[in-house]
């Protein structure tokens, strides 16, 4: 079944007199419990893409239904409910408040859920899970880079998502914590997470089932792993 149906998607960002088509009309389905991985040069619409399957921004025209829902007709807290429920994201920036601690960091996402979970139990596991149990009380500016994303995978899995969206997730990490990054997300992955990922990078790329190459905007390939 279906996690992801897109049809005939199409984005432009309009600022002024300028028109900047950065998705032109791509259509695929992703299935529960697939590893995609994203691929292409800069500028070709990845972060586009993903903003949009995350449901962090619009399409302008075509389809895009989660979950058999269609994202054109979900309100903003409906919008909010299905990030915050069943979606995990993991982006570049990683986004992790500052002179908080790392536990209280991954911690935030449960502060809005409706899962009746022991919070502080919760995010020591998700923490656990990424090899930080060692680090709950540094704050995140005192932490490695490897060591904040790690933060932010456990940020992201903590109110046990269905998806997670990863962009560059390993982009400015060494290969071996970038290895490090990729083994988590996997191990994800085989417990029936689905997991869409996108990077610049091939060898990480071949941890996914299948990798989706666009170019301005296009599908150019669409194809399993061997
Ligand atoms: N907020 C925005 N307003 C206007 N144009 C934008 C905006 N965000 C992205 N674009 C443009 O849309 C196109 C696609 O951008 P996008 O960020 O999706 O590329 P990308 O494939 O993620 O690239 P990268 O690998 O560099 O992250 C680019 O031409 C970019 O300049
Ligand atoms: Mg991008």
């Amino acid at each position: 079944m279906s996690l992801i149906e897109v049809k005939n998607l199409d984005k432009t960002y309009y600022s002024g007199e300028i028109e900047t088509p950065a998705v032109k009309g791509v259509s695929f389905n992703i299935n529960k419990g697939e590893f995609v991985a994203i691929m292409g040069p800069s500028g070709s619409g990845k972060s586009t893409l993903m903003h949009i399957l995350g449901l962090l921004d619009k399409a302008t025209s075509g389809e895009y239904f989660f979950d058999d829902q269609n994202a054109k007709y979900l309100n903003d807290n409906e919008l909010a409910f299905l990030r915050n429920e069943k979606m995990g994201f993991v982006f570049q920036a990683f986004n992790l408040l500052p002179r908080t601690t790392v536990l209280d960091n991954v911690k935030l996402p449960l502060t809005y859920s409706k899962k009746e979970f022991d919070h502080n139990e919760k995010a020591k596991k998700a923490l656990a899970d990424v090899e930080l149990s060692n680090r709950l009380d540094y704050y995140t500016n005192e932490i490695s880079g490897g060591e904040k994303q790690r933060v932010a995978i456990a940020r992201a899995l903590v109110n046990d998502p269905s998806i997670i969206f990863a962009d560059e997730p390993t982009g400015n990490l060494d290969s071996k914590t970038g290895k490090q990054i990729i083994n988590i997300l996997q191990k994800l992955n085989e417990t029936g997470n689905t997991i869409i990922l996108v990077t610049h990078d091939k060898e990480i790329a071949k941890h996914a089932n299948r990798i989706i190459h666009l170019k301005d905007g296009l599908i150019i390939s669409d194809e399993p792993v061997e």
